[in-house]
């Protein structure tokens, strides 16, 4: 039996990030959490966040078109959940998270050096839907930390131990179940369904 209810974001799990964007006319940086975001082209990469224009982060966004998608690990959640509730205009975040802004390769939005992964993006595309705008951003540079990446230089999902956002909670990954394609090695091959 089903129970229908009124529309709402109910999508689990999405992922969890903390989005740096450059200041401008002499002003701080800014970190802001984000789950709303997504993959959304493999050619070229691309990715989305929604922001609602109501953010500090967004103005900054607006000015410099570029951002830096920052993939934290469970034992940032405290700051990342410092950093969706408290707002640029009033806090230095990488301040108050102890984080170090370093350079990134192709733009000029800082990356978190404290987190894993670090994605750099230019915007190529804002869509205004209600609530939030969504920006599309096109990846033009991925950083790594060594210390998730294997002997052979692929990336360690267990290692990176990424956050995800579960309707209003922080939840970690729990145990891998399968890989990509994995029932076409089975001996009779293909999913059921
Ligand atoms: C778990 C979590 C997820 C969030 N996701 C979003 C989001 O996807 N889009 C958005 O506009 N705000 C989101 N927020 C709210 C912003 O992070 C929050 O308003 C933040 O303080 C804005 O900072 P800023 O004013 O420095 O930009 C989220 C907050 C939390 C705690």
């Amino acid at each position: 039996m089903k129970i229908q209810r009124r529309p709402s974001n109910v999508l689990l799990p999405v992922p969890l990030v903390m989005v740096s964007v450059a200041g401008v006319d002499g002003g701080d940086p800014d970190i802001v959490t984000l789950a709303w975001v997504g993959n959304v082209c493999s050619a070229p990469p691309m990715l989305s966040i929604s922001l609602r224009p109501s953010r500090h982060s967004y103005g900054l966004l607006q000015r410099t078109h570029e951002f830096v998608v920052n993939v934290p690990t469970r034992s940032q959640a405290r700051e990342v959940d410092l950093c969706g509730n408290v707002s640029g205009r009033d806090t230095d975040k990488f301040a108050a998270c102890g984080f170090h802004a370093v350079s990134g390769a192709r733009v000029a939005a800082p990356l978190i050096e404290e987190c894993p992964i670090n994605i750099e993006c230019v915007t190529r595309h804002r869509l205004s839907l209600g609530a939030h705008d969504l920006f599309v951003g096109e990846i033009l540079a991925v950083h790594f930390n060594e210390d998730v990446l294997d002997s052979r230089g692929r990336l360690q999902a267990g290692k990176v131990d990424p956050l995800s956002y579960v309707i209003g909670e922080y939840w970690s990954l729990g145990e891998k179940v399968g890989s990509y394609g994995y029932t076409l090695k089975e001996p009779r091959g293909g999913a059921k369904g």
